[in-house]
């Protein structure tokens, strides 16, 4: 992939503070630069800020300063319904699919301002996603941890978004199915997708990534070239080395 140096960056978040209490921010001036077509990831510890950036950028949490462009348009604070007709989708940690619906039901209701081009897309949907076509008229809440984020990913990808945006979405999946997902991230950005993540299988989405921001308490604190990361003993030692605990909720 191009360097994200040498290329103009397809998202940029310059500055960002954001929180859900005016006031109180969690975010504090927060910049990140996504290359288009790459995968991007963010770590960092529990309540470090990853899911409050993401959905500072999707516009779910108010930013109060700095600001965020995608292709070149500022979109800070854009109302939540309007990250569609600006080609970005989000794909949340949980309740990110309908489980009581069929896979089918789920993709179509992902479609419905898809228009006249809704056959092909949910044709190409099950192109991408063959297991997803082949268990078409089973619950979503049938499926395998995998399998359910595929969904998720293919009903985000219904509006096709040049930006992806996904919290944590190999959370709670073996170290086979959190592959996978992660390898389909990679997969869509030879489509020109652009994909940012925050990831907790930190060893994994480096190998995967070609940028990495380290977020803590609200700030950025080290990025860089995923694998150079990967083998920094500071990073190793802080993130690597098994010391972030999971939050139960
Ligand atoms: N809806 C909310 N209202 C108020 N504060 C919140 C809300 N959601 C998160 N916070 C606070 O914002 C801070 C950052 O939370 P955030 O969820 O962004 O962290 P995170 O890095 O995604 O952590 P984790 O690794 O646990 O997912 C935390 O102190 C958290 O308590
Ligand atoms: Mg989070």
């Amino acid at each position: 992939m191009a360097d994200p140096i040498l290329t103009a960056p397809i998202l940029t978040a310059r500055a960002v503070t954001a929180g859900y209490v005016t006031g109180l921010p969690i975010l504090r001036e927060v910049s990140i630069d996504v290359a288009e077509a790459s995968v991007t990831v963010i770590i960092g510890p529990n309540g470090a800020g990853k899911s409050t950036l993401i959905k500072a950028i999707a516009g779910l949490v108010p930013v109060s300063s700095g600001a965020i462009t995608l292709g070149g348009t500022d979109i800070t604070n854009i109302a939540p319904h309007a990250m569609a007709a600006h080609a970005m989708a989000y794909v949340p940690q949980t309740d990110n699919i309908f489980r009581s619906l069929t896979i089918r039901e789920n993709l179509e209701l992902a479609l419905r301002r898809a228009g006249s081009a809704r056959k092909a897309r949910l044709d190409k949907l099950y192109d991408m996603f063959p297991p997803l076509a082949q268990k078409r008229d089973e619950k979503a809440g049938a499926l395998s941890g995998g399998q359910r984020q595929f969904l998720a990913v293919a009903n985000a990808l219904a509006v096709n978004p040049r930006l992806v945006l996904m919290d944590e979405p190999s959370a709670g999946l073996s170290p086979k199915a959190a592959q996978e997902v992660l390898g389909m991230a990679r997969d869509l950005t030879r489509d020109g997708v652009t994909i940012l993540l925050v990831e907790q299988n930190v060893t994994q989405a480096l190998k995967l990534a070609d940028h990495c921001y380290i977020l803590a308490e609200g700030r950025n604190q080290v990025d860089g070239k995923a694998a150079d990361l990967l083998g920094d003993p500071v990073v190793a030692d802080i993130y690597l080395g098994g010391k972030r605990v999971r939050a139960t909720t």
